[in-house]
């Protein structure tokens, strides 16, 4: 086993501490840097998932500024959530977790704000551990301006890191930066934590001089320098939360033009959540998805849509600019322009929605029709039902909402409106301009407007 799956004896040691204390000033918000989003998920969140993707023993997370939010945000009571009450530094977050840390694990130190961490290079950088070694997550930047430099002697092994405001002119030419990822044996770092002192430039407790501790000691500093820098960014402000948005957006419309599908713009696509596509699906420019998006196959889908929590089936036109939300669309429906799609909507095989209608809580039956500036709330439609343009169902009086139905085949006149709870007959039809209070039975024609007078050599007043 052991010889077959060499990282797996690491990986069950390791216990993962998140540093997401932090106000993150830069931001200037109420709201806790690492709740802020990118894609629609909060920084912490992917955070925690990479945690949870090394199948780690334990995800201890230290919180202070807004921790409440943030607890109340995730509502995960497996994660142990640790009350850092005043940020000190990165070394004194970590002390703070000491109590809860095994002896025998490896300690890996993710950061809160450090969101597009992956599980294969956690694994990797754990599996450079042992009892008397630790081991340092870097990367070589152009522009390493305000980060932790790597301090290597004439060997190339690792003696210290320097921050930015505590480096001598030479050391800041370094640009082999702290990506301030590490791996560290549980044992060790209880013993190098206590000596560290707060004797710099920013009087903080820094995680990073336990490097120079371990070096002292006899313990080995490995490093894994990473090629995609990406991975490592942090956030610290608004321009940057920003860039690795669109950074995420760009990769993630990438993947899926090279899984089949045709994006019109891969920088004018955002995709919140997720989404799941089949063959031959087109997407014109600035359409949002947002949650979980399903689509099946030969589905077109216009410019400027907004797309949540809906499943689309095969052969679907949505053309431009609708809403659609928390909706299911089954086969060869055809919906749009400017139509919106409220939640508890369900459209059957070949069913039409058309420009300004508005559904909610809606069943379309097969091969129905709502053409045209419409809405239909609360409501059973059968199969192929014609509802004319201008019909309201009146759902709501004011207190109570009410259900409207209306049965296979039925014929629907222009300007009508359905005051509900009321039940339209299988074949029946609503002559235009309608109100109608009552049921009508199948088959029957339903007159409900004041008839029509002409007055004969009718003047019109004079100025
Ligand atoms: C840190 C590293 C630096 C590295 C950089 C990479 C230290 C001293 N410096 O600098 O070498 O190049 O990350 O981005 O480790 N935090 C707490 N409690 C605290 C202090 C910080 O939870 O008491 C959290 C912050 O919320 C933040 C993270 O730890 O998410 C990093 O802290 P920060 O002070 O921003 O360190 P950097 O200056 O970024
Ligand atoms: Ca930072």
């Amino acid at each position: 086993m052991g010889a077959l799956y060499p990282n797996e004896a690491y990986r069950m040691k390791i216990e993962v501490v998140i540093l997401a204390a932090g106000k993150g000033s830069r931001m200037y918000s109420e709201k806790p840097k690492v709740l802020h989003e990118i894609a629609g998920k909060a920084l912490l969140g992917y955070v925690i998932d990479v945690a949870e993707a090394i199948n780690s023993k334990a995800i201890h997370v230290l919180v202070g500024y807004q921790a409440e939010q943030i607890q109340h945000y995730f509502h995960n009571d497996n994660y142990n959530w640790i009350l850092q009450e005043q940020q000190l530094g990165t070394a004194h977050a970590v002390s703070q977790a000491i109590p809860s840390l095994k002896d025998d694990s490896i300690i890996l130190v993710l950061y809160g704000d450090v969101p597009l961490i992956k599980h294969q290079t956690l694994n990797a950088l754990a599996a450079k551990t042992e009892a008397n070694t630790m081991a340092l997550l870097t990367v070589e930047l152009d522009e390493p301006y305000g980060l932790g430099r790597i301090i290597r002697d004439e060997n190339g092994n690792v003696e210290s890191i320097v921050e930015e405001k505590d480096a001598t002119e030479e050391q800041r030419k370094i640009t082999e930066i702290n990506s301030g990822i590490m791996a560290i044996p549980a044992q060790r770092l209880k013993q190098w934590l206590p000596k560290i002192n707060n004797n710099n430039a920013q009087n903080e407790y820094y995680l990073i001089d336990i490097v120079a501790l371990a070096v002292a000691d006899g313990c080995k500093v490995e490093t894994l320098v990473i090629a995609d820098n990406t991975e490592v960014l942090g956030i610290n402000n608004r321009l940057q939360l920003s860039q690795l948005e669109r950074y995420y957006q760009t990769q993630t419309a990438e993947a899926l033009m090279l899984a089949g599908t045709t994006i019109a713009d891969p920088k004018r696509i955002d995709i919140r959540g997720n989404i799941t596509l089949g063959n031959d699906v087109k997407i014109d420019i600035n359409t949002v998805f947002e949650g979980r998006v399903v689509i099946g196959n030969n589905v077109s889908i216009g410019p400027n849509n907004y797309i949540k929590d809906s499943t689309i089936g095969d052969d679907v036109d949505i053309q431009a600019f609708c809403h659609i939300d928390s909706t299911v669309i089954r086969n060869a429906c055809n919906i749009g322009p400017y139509a919106r799609l409220r939640p508890g909507t369900e459209l059957n095989d070949n069913a039409k929605v058309g420009n300004f209608v508005e559904t909610k809580k809606a069943k379309i039956g097969v091969g129905s029709k709502v053409s045209h500036l419409t809405y239909i709330g609360d409501t059973d439609i059968g199969e192929n039902v014609n509802i004319g343009a201008g019909t309201i169902t009146c759902n709501y009086d004011g207190v109570n909402k009410f259900k409207t139905k209306i049965e296979d085949g039925a014929f629907v006149g222009s300007n009508t409106a359905l005051v509900a709870p009321v039940t339209i007959g299988e074949n029946a039809t609503i002559a235009a301009g309608s109100t109608i209070t009552g049921d009508v039975p199948s088959k029957h024609l339903a007159v409900a407007r004041s008839k029509q007078r002409n007055v004969p050599g009718w003047k019109r007043p004079k100025k």
